[in-house]
């Protein structure tokens, strides 16, 4: 159907298939009582002595622009974080203050990216940032991981699709959606390649603080001739429960730091200011609000794990993050139609992984951002739609 004015869209807008995630928001919208595990929100509150520092910070005419990249004093203690708990070294001037990681992504491939650059992405994976590229002109080129792996990525995966337009490699560590923890060594590896054919490379470390099971996250810019050529994002959102405050953050070289900071400028001038005096107060504040995140998180995921593993459906075990991400084959459906069956059945609202770049449709990303209580009602009712269609 032709819709008025949709022809006269720039030729680099890709408006996306949305129509699962659409249709499943219709149908939940004349539910009750649907339990939602499908966005990548915290249920879990921004910690207190957060929001008051907001809220001192209002009172106090926070109400302003600020340096464009970001507070100096917010960036001396992002710098002081990166070194203490990442091993980074960055200085306060290729540090910069963003309107949320998301925006650290889009600054960065409309600085970096040429039409017909290639970039490679992994899949399935956060696919805002094929949509950064493909804004940019540029060609995500996916790198498939998979469920035998627990969806690591590998760096013999992306060697094989290297091209001479390859411009930058993108690391999810951990990934959104599969919570995979890249290992060390691959992330070495990574390194090696990108140093051999030149790449810029982003790190998104924006799950880096929530990892389980004793996995470690290596940021790639540690590594030897990496710094220069590394755009490492972080931000707030997801270990300090703020995705509404809207803050996050890119370090990288004085190479390259001067244009993504104009590209910041012009697309937001800088952070929000009430949302950098909250971050501020994250970092300088107490750190076991994040610890005590993380181990519901834990718990959540365990109590995920035991009822897939019950239910009879395999999963990439998740070594970060809060997701699950699930295989429903089994079912014999496709994942999208299992998605609204269960939605329409159980009243849970879970994505499929077609969302995030799973073109099998074999894929559910459960987030695991409900309650243990909520969870395990949604778990019941899950085994009910899977035994029906399974067979118990
Ligand atoms: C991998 C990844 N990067 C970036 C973002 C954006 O985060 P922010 O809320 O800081 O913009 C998300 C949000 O889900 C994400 O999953």
């Amino acid at each position: 159907m032709d819709i008025p004015m949709q022809n006269k869209l720039a030729d680099r807008i890709k408006l996306r298939e949305e129509s699962v995630r659409t249709r499943m928001l219709n149908i939940a919208g004349k539910l009750d009582d649907v339990i939602a595990l499908g966005r990548g929100d915290p249920d879990l509150p921004t910690p207190a002595h957060i929001v008051e520092a907001g809220q001192r910070a209002l009172a106090n005419g926070a109400t302003h622009y600020t340096h464009p990249m970001g507070m100096p004093i917010l960036r001396e203690a992002i710098g002081e974080t990166l070194a203490d708990v990442d091993g980074l070294n960055y200085a306060i001037d290729e540090i910069v203050v963003t309107t949320g990681a998301q925006e650290a992504v889009f600054a960065a491939m409309l600085a970096c990216v040429n039409p017909g650059d290639e970039v490679i992405v992994p899949a399935p994976g956060y696919t805002s940032y094929d949509q950064a590229i493909e804004l940019a002109g540029g060609v995500p080129v996916p790198v498939a991981t998979y469920e035998a792996d627990d969806f690591a990525l590998t760096a013999a995966a992306v060697a094989a699709k290297l091209s001479p337009r390859t411009k930058m490699l993108c690391l999810l560590n951990p990934s959104n959606p599969t919570g995979a923890v890249t290992p060390p060594s691959e992330v070495e590896a990574l390194a090696a390649l990108a140093v051999e054919h030149d790449l810029i490379v982003i790190s998104d470390e924006i799950y880096a603080r929530l990892v389980y099971d004793g996995a470690e996250v290596l940021p790639v810019a540690r590594l030897p001739g990496m710094k220069e050529r590394t755009i490492t994002i972080n931000g707030f959102s997801k270990a300090y429960a703020m995705t509404g405050w809207r803050v996050g953050y890119f370090a990288t070289s004085p190479g390259l730091v001067k244009a993504l900071t104009e590209v910041h400028h012009g697309l937001t001038i800088c952070a929000p200011a009430v949302s950098q005096h909250a971050a501020l107060a994250a970092l300088q504040g107490p750190q076991d609000c994040v610890a005590a995140m993380r181990e519901i998180y834990d718990q959540r995921r365990k109590v995920m794990c035991r009822a897939l593993d019950e239910m009879g459906l395999s999963y990439g075990k998740p070594a970060g993050a809060f997701y699950v991400y699930a295989n429903v084959s089994k079912t014999g459906l496709p994942a999208s139609e299992f998605c609204v069956r269960l939605l329409e059945d159980a009243q849970v609202m879970i994505f499929p992984g077609s969302l995030f770049g799973d073109h099998n449709d074999n894929f559910i990303r459960i987030s695991l951002l409900q309650p243990v209580e909520r969870l395990e009602q949604a778990i019941q009712r899950m085994a009910k739609t899977v035994t029906a269609l399974v067979g118990s």
